[in-house]
């Protein structure tokens, strides 16, 4: 058996909800139950699909975390979407920490998975952890995650072991982009789909809980998620997978370029847009502040 699972195998048996269809806890209870690492197991096998956005600050987390998403990503994509960088390479552990405690903070029932900035952990399973474990003891996060397959087996087994829940990577993985050729479409053909699968297959072997699959063919990762018993989060990645990933400002139409697989949800940023020119109007005319809106004794 897997060791994740062979860990978990008896609390996966049980039902995590008593009483209630879902695999995963409650939404809105008080106190609110952590989503964790038996819950995702149990999500997949019971067929629920999962739920995972990406948030950077406390206000957005304690949103998403109300409504119900299961998992909230500190991911490194804070380097373009938040940051102002052309992409998520520039982004540093120094960065990512404060905003994965202010996600921990923020959150109660979501699993926060903080994401390892490229450098912070390819050279050696022993820079892996060290980096894991500031994202626990500083960030306050219950899980990391990190890109690539066979060449990072040996990270995700030695974090595994010394109790650190790892989500896995693969597919397009935005700090290869360089040698990638751009953002593209990975997996295509039979043995490059072959090999995806064979990386699914040594992060789950490894300990792994769960593997994103970003820009991958649609049947590929339906493949993925058919042999794989850890749970599955696509991002352009189709319909087949056993979760869903977005980057938020793409998923609440927060403006700029969001790519083709994001759905907008909503259009937030033109929203904001009118608040803020509306508050502009109201300051220039002398209509804001009206006397609700100040102190007169
Ligand atoms: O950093 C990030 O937002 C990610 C998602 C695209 C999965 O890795």
């Amino acid at each position: 058996m897997f060791p994740v699972l062979a860990r978990l195998g008896a609390m996966s048996q049980q039902t995590p909800n008593a009483g209630s269809t879902s695999a995963l806890p409650p939404v809105g209870l008080t106190p609110a139950k952590r989503v964790r690492v038996q819950h995702l197991l149990a999500a997949k096998e019971q067929g629920e699909r999962l739920t995972m956005l990406t948030a950077y600050d406390a206000p957005t987390a304690r949103i998403f975390d109300a409504a119900g998403i299961d998992m909230l990503l500190v991911g490194d994509s804070m380097g373009d979407n938040m940051l102002g960088h052309e992409n998520t390479l520039p982004v540093t552990m120094d960065e990512l920490i404060p905003a994965v405690r202010a996600v921990s903070r923020a959150t109660k029932r979501a699993m926060v998975v903080a994401d390892l900035p490229f450098g912070s952990y390819e050279a050696s399973p022993q820079q892996a952890l060290a980096s894991a474990v500031r994202m626990l003891k500083e960030g306050g996060a219950q899980a990391v995650k990190f890109e690539g397959g066979v060449r990072v087996a040996e990270h995700v087994r030695l974090l595994s072991g010394a109790g650190i829940p790892v989500v896995g990577h693969l597919g397009f993985t935005p700090q290869s982009e360089n040698i990638l050729g751009g953002k593209r479409v990975q997996g295509r053909g039979d043995e490059a789909a072959e090999r995806l699968c064979e990386d699914a297959l040594a992060l789950q072997d490894a300990g792994a809980i769960a593997v994103v699959l970003e820009m991958v063919p649609a049947p590929v990762a339906a493949r993925a998620s058919e042999i794989l018993a850890i749970p599955t989060i696509g991002i352009g990645a189709g319909p087949s997978c056993d979760g869903q990933v977005l980057v938020w400002l793409d998923m609440a139409g927060m403006g700029g370029w969001s790519p083709r697989f994001a759905k907008q949800f909503a259009q937030i940023g033109a929203e904001l847009e009118r608040a803020a020119s509306a508050y502009a109007s109201e300051v220039r005319a002398g209509t804001f502040p009206s006397r609700e809106h100040a102190y007169w004794d």
